[in-house]
């Protein structure tokens, strides 16, 4: 049986300039020397960065953009497409965040578009869902999360896909989701996807402090993260998280 793959993955959003990128990488590939192999390190930086990262010579660390068009050229002023981004050896990109949803408006419709236009150029999705606090409250976070599946997934291939379940109410907060909870939540949506072996990922304040918890989960198979993944050492050690019970797990 295909087991799904461990993701750690950092979301920079609009932070750090291309100076501040290499002082970072300086300080963060040695840190992930020793992490086991096995560990997909990707990180999705801002559009500027993204050349720094995939001119440097570090097979370790893998590229993502936050974004990308479902057109390959056009008249979509302020957009970048696919094939642009594969000219730069970038090979994921993060696809419907809460706040591209939130504020730029991003549908379900648009998402199913922008997924299916990275899988055709060989670009991996981070497709990210997540309830609202108000969804939460009124017992609605499953068929939210339901529908945002059934509308994104349409037409586009799971093998190449890492899902991140992002409750809203947990990003940027340090208002983290119990480590049970999302487990529970992501094994909603794996069974939700006929128990496919997708990556399925968490995101919401994650931090050194909590990684190791979250990563003893059974359904949980990475990390995205936001403010937490701007600082090489707390990257670093999320990077090498210590699943506690991990003897017993593996
Ligand atoms: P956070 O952000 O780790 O700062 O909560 C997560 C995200 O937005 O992907």
């Amino acid at each position: 049986m295909t087991l799904p793959q461990q993701v750690i993955a950092g979301n920079w959003k609009m932070y750090k300039n291309r100076m501040e990128a290499r002082t970072y990488l300086e300080a963060f590939l040695p840190l992930i020397d020793q992490t086991p192999a096995a560990r997909r390190i990707i990180l999705c930086v801002p559009f500027t960065c993204l050349n720094t990262f995939t001119e440097h010579t570090s097979t370790r660390i893998e590229v993502g953009a936050q974004n990308v068009h479902w057109q390959p050229e056009g008249a979509y002023t302020g957009e970048i497409s696919a094939p642009m981004l594969v000219e730069l050896n970038v090979r994921y990109a993060t696809v419907g965040h809460s706040e591209r949803r939130q504020y730029f408006n991003e549908t379900d419709e648009t998402v199913n578009l922008r997924l299916k236009a990275a899988q055709l150029h060989q670009i991996t999705p981070i497709l990210c869902v997540g309830e609202s606090k108000q969804h939460r409250t009124q017992g609605e976070t499953e068929s939210w999360i339901r529908n945002q599946l059934d509308i994104g997934l349409q037409g586009v291939d799971l093998e190449r896909l890492i899902i991140a379940y992002e409750p809203i109410w947990a990003i940027g907060t340090g208002d983290t989701c119990a480590a049970g909870e999302a487990n529970r939540v992501i094994g909603e949506i794996r069974s939700h996807l006929g128990n496919h072996p997708v990556s399925i990922l968490y995101g919401g304040s994650v931090k050194p402090s909590n990684i190791d918890e979250i990563m003893a989960e059974t359904q949980i198979d990475g990390v995205l993260v936001g403010g937490a993944s701007l600082d090489p050492l707390d990257f670093g050690r999320i990077a090498n998280f210590q699943p506690l019970g991990a003897a017993i797990k593996s």
